[in-house]
């Protein structure tokens, strides 16, 4: 455990200098490694020695892009993905085994959903869901053959809260492994493994990168675990390219000013947007409105940069006010310096039927922003004039 503030881990973590001497880490661009001689080789490949082999299983951008997640997490060990979905698929596949069982949350990332009720069933792997609103029913939905208590705090794209030292000590009671996707709060907001969590993962690709370039993903956690999945991954081959691994290095350092500011933006706009007579509902986890506020308040540092609203008219409402905003994007990412619009139900949540949206948070007329980093002047203006359209 590192003694460093969050800032100077994010910053000062760092690989040991090249005979250049540069400031900044450079770029490891390649596949593979050499060796002094066969022995060299030899003990390499048994693990014996510790080094770099071929980029699939490490390579030094990669490994300082962990050891930051690692540290910022307080985690004890991680490995990085080429995406989030990577992240996440990898780490069930290394832990379950066939006639396992998980209990997640029904609010869950929509590829996540897709995992849980078309592939695993396929390797006998079931999943039964709990209502985030109703944790008080996870405990009748444990069974014998359940391995993981999985769920998202916010989610997506709901923004709904759940109280994570509960989880933690059902978990506990259990005998269960809690894995927690924390890439709507990045660990400067929350960090999940001091509620108990054993495994956290991310989608890199959004607050991480924070500015919309590129994929990647990283589960930290346990050594036994991240072992596991390590070696599954070393062998399926889903790893961060070197040049993600060194942009997502450089974006950590300055993961802290950027949150600051989107959650200060992201605040000032929720105010405002729940003053709007033409939105009729507002989810923001540091408005007093929001149904787990007191939640939100005990285990985020901030409320994060997602807001979703209810435009009044429904649907077509809701595709109006997409229609007329100027500035903002109109993209399926969020997390980035530009401020995002999208429409969940008919995007990345429309491979869920009408009733599994509406389970999960998502009615048809929810928009979802990820506010950004431009002047909140400017973002409020656009928003207006497209409410008012
Ligand atoms: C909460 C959450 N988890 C996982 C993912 C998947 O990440 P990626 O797109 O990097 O595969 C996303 C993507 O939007 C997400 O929002």
């Amino acid at each position: 455990m590192s003694d460093n503030k969050f800032e100077t881990d994010a910053i000062r973590t760092q690989l040991e200098r090249s005979q250049f001497q540069e400031h900044s880490t450079p770029m490891y661009v390649t596949s593979s490694f050499v060796f002094e001689d066969a022995e060299d080789m030899r003990a390499s490949f048994t693990e014996e020695k510790e080094r770099n082999i071929y980029s699939r299983f490490s390579n030094p951008n990669t490994t300082e892009f962990v050891d930051k997640v690692v540290k910022l997490e307080g985690a004890e060990d991680g490995y990085a993905f080429a995406t989030g979905m990577a992240a996440i698929f990898s780490t069930f596949a290394a832990l379950l085994n066939s006639g396992d069982h998980i209990v997640s949350a029904r609010s869950v990332f929509g590829a996540t959903h897709t995992l849980f009720t078309k592939y695993f069933p396929k390797w006998n792997i079931e999943t039964t869901y709990f209502d985030i609103n109703n944790p008080n029913e996870i405990e009748s939905l444990i069974q014998p053959s359940t391995k993981i208590l999985y769920a998202e705090s916010p989610t997506n794209p709901g923004v709904e809260i759940i109280d994570l030292e509960l989880l933690g000590s059902i978990a506990k009671k259990h005998n269960l492994l809690l894995i927690i996707d924390n890439c709507f709060a990045t660990p400067y907001i929350q960090q999940p493994i001091k509620f108990g969590a054993d495994l956290v993962v991310h989608s890199a690709t959004k607050l991480m990168d924070g500015q919309g370039r590129v994929l990647g993903g990283v589960v930290v956690g346990k050594s036994d675990l991240v072992r596991e999945i390590y070696l599954f991954s070393r062998n399926t081959g889903p790893a961060l390219s070197p040049f993600n691994a060194w942009v997502l290095s450089k974006s950590l350092e300055t993961l802290v000013v950027r949150l600051e500011k989107h959650c200060e933006n992201a605040l000032i706009i929720a105010e405002f947007l729940e003053k709007n007579n033409e939105v009729s509902k507002v989810i923001y986890p540091f408005l007093s409105s929001h149904p787990q506020y007191e939640i939100a308040k005990k285990q985020m540092k901030l409320g994060g940069n997602i807001i979703a609203i209810e435009v009044k008219g429904g649907i077509e409402a809701g595709r109006k006010f997409l229609n007329a905003i100027k500035m903002c994007s109109l993209s399926a990412n969020l997390g980035d310096t530009r401020t995002i619009v999208t429409h969940p139900a008919s995007t990345t949540h429309s491979k869920l039927t009408s009733e599994e949206q509406l389970a999960t948070g998502i009615s048809p007329g929810l928009v979802r922003i990820s506010v950004g980093l431009e002047n909140v002047n400017d973002v409020i203006k656009d928003i207006k004039q497209a409410l008012n359209s």
